[in-house]
């Protein structure tokens, strides 16, 4: 079973990335075998989606970037972690091009307002991590609810996410048992939802 991170927060000793890592080991632990792996999407090129079209009949992007590499990491996943802080009320621009270009993945072979995704049918799952710094909830704007219909658009079940409040310096989240516990039990959830049945 395999287990893929995309984080979209640059800060490798960042919020986000320690509630991940706490999630991952816990799935490694639940699950034994499991393999796990992060991707900071900061660390590719992912050019922005020109709206070409291009992908129209097809999974893939025209775009000749770092994104097929992304693609083919979520190819093998069973499951997914979609992980980014706030950045003006929504989520990263890193993990917005990434979003945009997944538009490739999804296509509407009969009308516009249906559409079938690469992975639908997939079984695969996903946890959804969104972090902010203001601890009143609408400061986190769109970036939970995005990357949960981001998931479902793409036929992708999101069975837990993580929402975390008040974190702004580097790391802060440490200290934060509730997170740090919501971490586990999606980590823990994750390896439920993998494990033989
Ligand atoms: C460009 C930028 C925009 C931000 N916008 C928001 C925001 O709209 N709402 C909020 O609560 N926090 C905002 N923050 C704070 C971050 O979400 C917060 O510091 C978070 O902990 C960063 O996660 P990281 O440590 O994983 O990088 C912003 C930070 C930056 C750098």
């Amino acid at each position: 079973m395999r287990i893929t991170a995309l984080v979209g927060s640059r800060r490798k000793n960042g919020n986000t990335i320690i509630i991940v890592k706490n999630l991952l080991k816990t799935a490694e632990a639940s699950l034994p075998g499991a393999e796990t792996e992060i991707l900071y999407l900061g660390d590719y090129t992912i050019e922005a989606c020109t709206g070409c079209e291009g992908c129209r009949t097809s999974w893939d992007c025209v775009i000749q970037d770092d994104y097929p590499a992304i693609v083919s990491s979520i190819d093998k996943a069973d499951a997914l972690v979609l992980a980014s802080p706030t950045y003006w009320y929504t989520v990263s621009s890193d993990m917005k091009r990434f979003i945009d270009r997944s538009y490739s993945l999804i296509q509407y072979p009969v009308s516009r307002h249906e559409w079938i995704s690469k992975y639908s049918g997939s079984g695969k799952v996903c946890v959804t991590v969104a972090v902010c710094e203001q601890h009143d909830e609408s400061m986190m704007g769109s970036t939970l609810t995005l990357l949960n219909d981001f998931s479902r658009d793409l036929g992708i079940e999101v069975v837990a996410s993580i929402k975390a409040l008040g974190h702004f310096e580097a790391g802060s989240v440490k200290g934060d048992s509730a997170v740090i516990d919501q971490a586990k039990q999606a980590g823990r959830k994750l390896a439920e939802k993998l494990g033989p049945v």
